[in-house]
């Protein structure tokens, strides 16, 4: 890390000064207490080697399909775990997520009849913030777990302390699990000819099976009246993409990929198409905001009701001064109570702006509670958030958006393609006393499968009736 005279006013900083690396003379919240400093310089050194994840054009062809989704011409859907974790680094596990993502994604582009821009949280959602540095337990206090990049979340000292070498394996996970996502997605699996293939086994709700297949069935005809018309197979209209993205939170992780291409200008992350800033960390005078002002990529960005209207705005003029289209990402999560008074002057805020941004609904973190699993062997704190909190806030963004003419442009969702109990509600009524059966996650409760197609469902209906469909 360079040592530059420290300065204040961010908007000193001309953009000549602005380094991979001048993230570091800001303050950097939520980084790991590295207990070796030369052992994580000598992990970025090794990481600064290995080849990139992703490339410049494919950073640049999202940023399309979000300047797209800005004004309401396609949809996008950001899903996955809220923390990938290197144990489910595995074939069943990453075929899994991608068919509940092609799934959702088949039932919003029937809904909304447009585009959907699709994006995983995931190869590299390995790094979590916390809001507590130190967890206690039985009068025993270790740091808290960071995600599988940082430390094990395994209540032991040695588990918890923060080890640089998980950089790098996270890494060349993140580069296994992205590359047999490209297999599958380039190999026929992701064709819209073929949405069989996405099938889940344990999807056993009669109601949800028939109405996906209905769908299923619908888009099917669709393609083959197209392909009718157009006297050939429009195989390019049915293959499908999916992009990657994760929290940009570990910097010397972020920093070590940031690298330039050849016959392009700038810099770009090339760990991933679409990093985010989370809601702790996206500070205009921050290490993160300074990191991500330069580069490329499109930057996501967090919002809730601890963040002020005027704030933002800034913080996008700060990280897009150009106004390119396709940028900024603006993800907002105010919980299903909060939404109604939070998100129009969130909107309002944002008039004007030479790039409107793309607005996506996270309906999961702002409705988090706190409650107890209990199984036979104990009773275990955990973090739930209800069916109904989650359909209602995403269906009072698409009613709040509409009322203020801003399209809503995405949803971003926490979920998985595995059977897990961590969610309570939905057409099986899940309750508290089923969280304990197959809670999985080390950190924030996902939709399962059968939840996730059916808040699709929900806001399907709503979009085809909005639109006259
Ligand atoms: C997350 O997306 O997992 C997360 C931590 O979100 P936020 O920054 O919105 O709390
Ligand atoms: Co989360």
């Amino acid at each position: 890390m360079t040592n530059v005279p420290h300065s204040t006013d961010p908007t000193a900083l001309a953009d000549a000064d602005w380094q991979p690396d001048s993230w570091s003379r800001r303050p950097a919240l939520q980084q790991p207490k590295w207990p070796d400093a030369e052992a994580l310089a000598s992990v970025q050194r090794e990481l600064s080697q290995l080849p990139p994840l992703v490339t410049s054009w494919e950073v640049e062809a999202l940023k399309e399909g979000l300047a797209l989704a800005a004004r309401g011409d396609a949809f996008v859907l950001q899903g996955g775990d809220c923390a990938e974790s290197f144990a489910d680094c595995r074939p069943s596990c990453i075929a899994d997520m991608l068919k509940v993502l092609l799934q959702v994604s088949l039932i919003l582009v029937h809904g909304g009849g447009k585009p959907v821009v699709r994006i995983g949280r995931l190869a590299g959602q390995y790094a979590k913030p916390r809001s507590q540095d130190l967890e206690v337990r039985g009068g025993q206090s270790l740091p808290a777990y960071r995600g599988d990049n940082v430390n094990r979340p395994e209540f032991e000292a040695s588990a918890r302390r923060p080890d640089p070498t998980l950089l790098l394996r996270g890494h060349e996970r993140a580069a296994l699990t992205l590359n047999f996502v490209r297999a599958l997605a380039g190999g026929g699996f992701a064709d819209l000819h073929h949405p069989e293939n996405w099938d889940l086994e344990f999807i056993a709700n009669a109601e949800l099976e028939q109405e996906y297949g209905r769908i299923v069935h619908e888009v099917r005809e669709a393609l083959r009246f197209m392909e009718s018309v157009a006297g050939r197979s429009i195989r390019e209209f049915a293959q499908v993409e999916i992009w990657t993205s994760h929290e940009c939170l570990v910097l010397p992780l972020e920093q070590a990929l940031t690298r330039r291409v050849p016959r392009r200008e700038g810099w770009y992350n090339l760990s991933t198409h679409l990093p985010w800033l989370g809601v702790r960390t996206a500070a205009r005078d921050g290490a993160h905001a300074e990191y991500a002002r330069g580069i490329c990529n499109p930057i996501g960005i967090k919002v809730g009701k601890s963040t002020s209207p005027a704030q933002v705005r800034e913080l996008v003029e700060f990280l897009n001064p150009s106004g390119e289209r396709g940028r900024i990402v603006l993800i907002h999560r105010f919980g299903a109570s909060e939404i109604a008074a939070g998100l129009p002057p969130m909107l309002a805020a944002m008039d004007g702006l030479a790039a409107p941004p793309t607005w996506l609904c996270d309906p999961m973190h702002g409705n988090g509670q706190s409650v107890t699993a209990s199984s036979d062997a104990a009773a275990i704190p955990v973090k739930t958030r209800r069916f109904d909190d989650i359909a209602a806030e995403a269906e009072a963004a698409m009613e709040l958006h509409s009322a203020a003419g801003v399209p809503l442009g995405g949803l971003h969702l926490e979920l998985t393609g595995e059977n897990v109990t961590e969610c309570v509600g939905g057409a099986r009524r899940l309750s508290e006393s089923d969280l304990a059966r197959a809670y999985r996650s080390h950190v924030d409760p996902r939709l399962n499968a059968e939840q996730a197609l059916e808040l699709a469902m929900r806001l399907s209906h709503r979009m085809r009736s909005a639109r006259g469909a």
